[in-house]
């Protein structure tokens, strides 16, 4: 049996875990800053760092404890998120894998966060999944499509969003309706007992065979649906506009997933048909959402989501996808850095597809 700690600190969760054989989860230990961000409604990255460096240690231990483990010697490999996210809050993660890895003497791991957002639809199960394959990772950071090739390291970026990610969407409509953060759940919920139908929102397919998602137009499409559209030089206070309450908020809930939830499939059937897919995994907070779940499970391809619990960010998902490298001969010096988000988007965009291969830069 081969035992992997995962590390996660690419945003605001401190997370750890121990997996065997790359898809029996151990332990897996998350230590939400959710109460720390809710009320600026979205990530401080300083205070996300900070927060990081106080909870690794005892997150680290209760990981370790929780798998049943004594020691950090029995482990096999040390694997860690490397990119992309917040500069200060992959340094947290990436300083402690290394250090430990040097430690015990084992080999490190990287591992690409989205990536592993989409391996984990295998965690658990270690179920096949028909490929090549289209991959949705939508999460809070991330909104894009991928094709899965022949296996795990041979994951292409075919498509990405040019503003806001789908859950980002969620988080920002939630708060111009008056809810709290982050708003995924909250809408999703509501959205149950509220009629889809309700009000014709926007679904942004770009061009007509394009694979890029657009949300900032549905955000604001919400947005002028509760305080009306602005006239000229009207400046409206946005603690002055009354919030829709009861049916009529269930009504812009459902009418607001139903939108997302249209172009997310919309996206995916385009992609699927564009490389001859024989299944979809969808991954990321995202993956959470029940409608998304519902429209998913009448496709005509297999949609493989992850367990509820690795939707969101998580450690299982990197030290299960590392147990792949592992066995491929894949691993990272103690030299690895962290890759921020920005130095993705940085890099200049690539013709058609982007490359992108464990271990190394590249474009997002
Ligand atoms: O994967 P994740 O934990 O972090 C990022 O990498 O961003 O995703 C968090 C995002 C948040 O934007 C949250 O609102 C969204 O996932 N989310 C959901 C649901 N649960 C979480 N969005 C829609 N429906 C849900 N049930
Ligand atoms: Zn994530």
């Amino acid at each position: 049996m081969s035992l992997i700690l995962g590390i996660e600190t690419t945003c605001d969760e401190t997370a750890a875990a121990v997996v065997a054989d790359g898809f029996t989860v151990r332990s897996n230990v998350v230590s939400s800053q959710v109460e720390l961000h809710a009320k600026y409604r979205g990530v401080v990255p300083e205070i996300a760092s900070r927060a990081h460096l106080e909870n690794i240690l005892p997150v680290l231990r209760e990981a370790l404890a929780k798998a049943g483990l004594q020691s950090f010697d029995q482990l096999d490999a040390v694997a860690v998120a490397h990119r992309p996210g917040l500069i200060g809050s992959l340094l947290i993660g990436v300083t402690a894998a290394k250090t430990l890895a040097w430690a015990i003497g084992k080999p490190l791991v990287a591992v690409d966060h989205v990536h592993a957002h989409l391996y984990s639809v295998v965690l658990e199960t270690n179920r096949p999944v028909p490929l090549p394959a289209v991959g949705l990772v939508c999460s809070g950071g991330h909104t894009a499509l991928y094709r899965i090739g022949t296996d795990w390291r041979d994951v292409k970026m075919i498509g990405a969003t040019i503003d806001d990610a789908a859950g980002e969407a969620y988080d920002k409509v939630a708060t111009i309706l008056g809810l709290g953060y982050p708003g995924g759940p909250i809408l999703d919920n509501l959205a149950k007992t509220g009629d889809p139908r309700a009000v014709r929102f926007p679904r942004t397919m770009l061009g007509f065979d394009s694979l890029d998602f657009s949300f900032s137009g549905l955000k604001t499409a919400v947005l002028y649906h509760v305080r009306g559209v602005p006239r000229r030089g009207q400046n409206v206070k946005s603690s002055l506009i009354p919030k829709p309450v009861g049916q009529a908020l269930n009504d812009i809930a459902a009418s607001f997933q139903a939108a997302c939830i249209d172009v997310l499939m919309g996206k995916i059937d385009r992609a699927a048909r564009q490389i001859g897919a024989k299944s979809v995994v969808i991954g990321g907070g995202v993956s959470a959402n029940r409608g998304l779940r519902e429209a998913a499970g009448v496709y005509q391809l297999p949609v493989l989501f992850p367990p509820q619990a690795y939707c969101t960010d998580n450690a299982a998902m990197s030290a299960g996808l590392a147990q792949f490298y592992l066995d491929h001969g894949i691993v990272a010096g103690l030299d690895l850095d962290a890759v921020t988000f920005s130095q993705f988007v940085a890099q200049p965009p690539p013709a058609v597809i982007r490359e992108s291969q464990p271990g190394a830069a590249v474009p997002h």
